[in-house]
Order: C-alpha cells, then structure tokens, then sequence
C-alpha cells in the first residue's frame, strides 16, 4: 500500500500544508526541529490511533490553537481510503469520511512498520517495552487482538483493586474465583496469538539476520517467554500467587508478565551483545516484522524511517534498500542522503513548511 498524500492543519509546528507522496522512496530532509518526525507522527497517529511520543493529545495541536487535524489518503492493492483524525477536546477519527466510534477501528487500516533510533529500546529495555513491540504488531494485524488486550486489562485492573480491598478491608477471598477464571481464559488466548507471531519470527530471523551481517556466522535465535503454556496452568498460577498477591496488592503472573528473548551464538544479545550487534539486532526484528506484516496483508506496509539512515554507512544504506523494494519508503534525515534509486523524490522541510526540491521519472 502507499499514502498519496498528507494534509496538515495546525498539527504540531504545521500551518497548514498538503504533502503529496510518491509511491516509492520518499526523502524528507533538514535541521533539526524543523518538523521531520512531526510529519512521521502524523502518519503514526492515523495508523495506530495515537502518537509514539507525544504523552497528551493536546500536544499535537499547533501552539495557541484549538483544535489539529491530519487527513491521509492511501492506496491498497483493492481500494482507496482516507483516515482523518480531529484533535480537540477530545480525538475523533473518520474512515472514508465516516466517523469512527472506536479508536481502535481504524488500527491496521495504514499499515506501517517503523524504524527510529529509539528502536535499540526493544533490546535493551525492560519486557513492557518488548511487548509493546508485539502487541502492537498484532494489534494491526488482528483486531480482535485489541479487544482481548483491553478486556485482560479491564480484568487486570479489577482483581489488582479487589486484591488490596482483601487486604485492607478483609474481603473474601473467594470472589478472585471470577477474576482468575475470566484471566486465565484471555490470557490463554492472548498467548496463543503472542506464540504465533513469534514463531513467525523464528522462522525468519536466521536469513534475514545473514542477509544483513553478510557473514552466517552469528547464529541468531528468538525465544517467547510466558509462564504458562494452557488454560489450565493460567489458572494455576494465579491461584499459586494468590496469597503473595494479596500481601502485595497486584497480580505477579500472567501474560501482562510475558517477554521475548533474543540470543546471538547462544547468549542473550541484551545483555552480552555490542553496541553495534544490539543495533543489528533491532534491524532484523524490524525487517522480520516487514515480511511478516506482508505476508498476513499481501501487500507492502508502508515503512517510515526517521533519523534512521543517519545510523548507517553509505554501503549498508544501500543493502538495507535493496531488499525493500515494494513498499513506499518515507526517509527523514538532516542531510540529504544520495541513493542510486529511481523513483525518488526529496523534500526540503523548513519551519514547518515542506516542500518538494526535484522531481525524478
Ligand atoms: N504543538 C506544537 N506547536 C507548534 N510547534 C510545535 C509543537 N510541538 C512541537 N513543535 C515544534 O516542532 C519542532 C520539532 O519538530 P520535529 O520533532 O518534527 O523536528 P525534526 O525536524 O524531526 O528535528 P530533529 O532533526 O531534531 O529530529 C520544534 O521546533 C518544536 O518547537
Ligand atoms: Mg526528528
């Protein structure tokens, strides 16, 4: 799929601006704090319903405004569509022009896969951060995957609640029955989507890891970790740690627990692998997710990469290209980057203002 164009109003340091996008390798380049990634953000918000950085709504609206709008126009393999997204008091989104009543209708309608340099988080942070890398992945892929998650959340929340009325006010025990069945039931199901996809992983990761280092010898593996395998020991486990929960006042076990592992030549990459290794490490999963994301859609998701040439040689710039040639690229970068490609076209982004340098084919 690829977006025909992007209209801005208000949004962030934008005026109002209309960016037409060619459907393959598209270069958006200058200084810093000129609104590259705000043009990357706004492709995120209509993608996934919400901005990757921006912590309240109200931050995406053009300062001494009231009100942001985005407006994308894409095009898949069978259809054309558009996704608007209204920023005031609150957000509300249209689909073809119809308003949406959930956020969560329009997630998977652009499909993206995104690399900035904040990527590596996925190896070296914590397990909330791996899961939202699959989570999110998922949640584009399978709609249900968002109900499943907001629900076990729901539940999550209640029994955490329920958990410390026990211990504060001498509650019954018993009702947590409810709460445990009603978990380990999503819970299950959550797993089984979770293992799917990592399996998906799995089975791609050693070639496109070779691909990338060109040198066969790292032997690359990933590993899903969750702490129950069936419905059955779900359960189990929550009843295990029901009385360290109730001292605790939170719920020590279940999928909201779950994590992946990578290792490189049997060891676990977070933890003993370089600087440089980790980095490879995060443009595997990604490029993994790319193939994943095309086989489930049968059509390229469009990839945006902010500030992420910068990180690579000229060489690698070009390897990493080569094996993307379908999808509509959307590149930000502060210097204008030189690649032997057809079908470019650069963009010069000044003080909010981007406008297209040279026209090419
Ligand atoms: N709500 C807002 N209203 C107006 N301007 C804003 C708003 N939020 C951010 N900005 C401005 O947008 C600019 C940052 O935009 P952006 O993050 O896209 O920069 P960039 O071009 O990607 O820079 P860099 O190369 O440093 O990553 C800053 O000048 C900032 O002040
Ligand atoms: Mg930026």
């Amino acid at each position: 799929m690829y977006i025909k164009n992007i209209l801005l109003e208000n949004f962030r340091n934008y005026e109002k601006e209309q960016i037409d996008l060619n459907k393959n390798i598209n270069i958006i380049y200058g200084n810093n704090a000129q609104g590259k990634t705000n043009i990357i953000e706004s492709i995120f918000l209509c993608a996934y319903g919400k901005s990757f950085r921006a912590k309240k709504d109200r931050e995406l609206i053009k300062f001494e405004q009231d009100s942001a709008r985005v407006e994308i126009k894409y095009k898949k393999i069978d259809r054309e569509g558009s996704i608007k997204a209204e920023i005031k008091d609150k957000k509300t989104f249209y689909l073809n022009g119809i308003k949406q009543n959930k956020i969560s209708d329009i997630i998977g309608k652009i499909n993206i896969v995104i690399f900035t340099p904040d990527d590596i988080e996925i190896i070296k942070d914590g397990p909330q951060r791996r899961r939202r890398f699959l989570d999110m992945m998922i949640s584009s892929l399978r709609p249900n995957y968002i109900h499943l998650l907001n629900n076990y959340n729901k539940i999550l929340e209640e029994r955490n609640n329920y958990l410390r009325q026990i211990k504060l006010e001498n509650k019954k025990e018993d009702l947590l029955d409810i709460w445990d069945t009603q978990l380990s039931e999503y819970s299950y199901k959550i797993y089984e989507y979770r293992k799917y996809f990592i399996n998906k992983f799995s089975e791609k990761i050693e070639d496109i890891h070779n691909l990338i280092t060109k040198s066969g010898k790292e032997d690359i593996k990933i590993r899903y970790i969750s702490n129950s395998k069936d419905k059955k020991s779900f359960l189990e486990n929550l009843k295990k740690s029901r009385p360290m929960d109730i001292k605790r006042g939170f719920t020590a076990t279940g999928i909201h627990r779950d994590d992946f592992m990578i290792y490189i030549n049997n060891r676990q990459a977070s933890i003993f692998g370089s600087q440089g290794q980790q980095r490879t490490v995060v443009l595997t999963l990604k490029l993994c997710e790319l193939e994943i994301v095309k086989e489930e859609l049968g059509d390229s998701p469009i990839l945006l990469l902010d500030d992420f040439m910068s990180e690579l040689d000229e060489k690698r710039r070009e390897s990493f290209l080569e094996n993307i040639n379908e999808n509509q690229v959307i590149i930000t970068c502060t210097d204008k980057i030189n690649i032997e490609k057809n079908k470019i076209e650069t963009y010069f982004v000044e003080n909010g203002i981007c406008r297209k340098v040279k026209e090419q084919n």
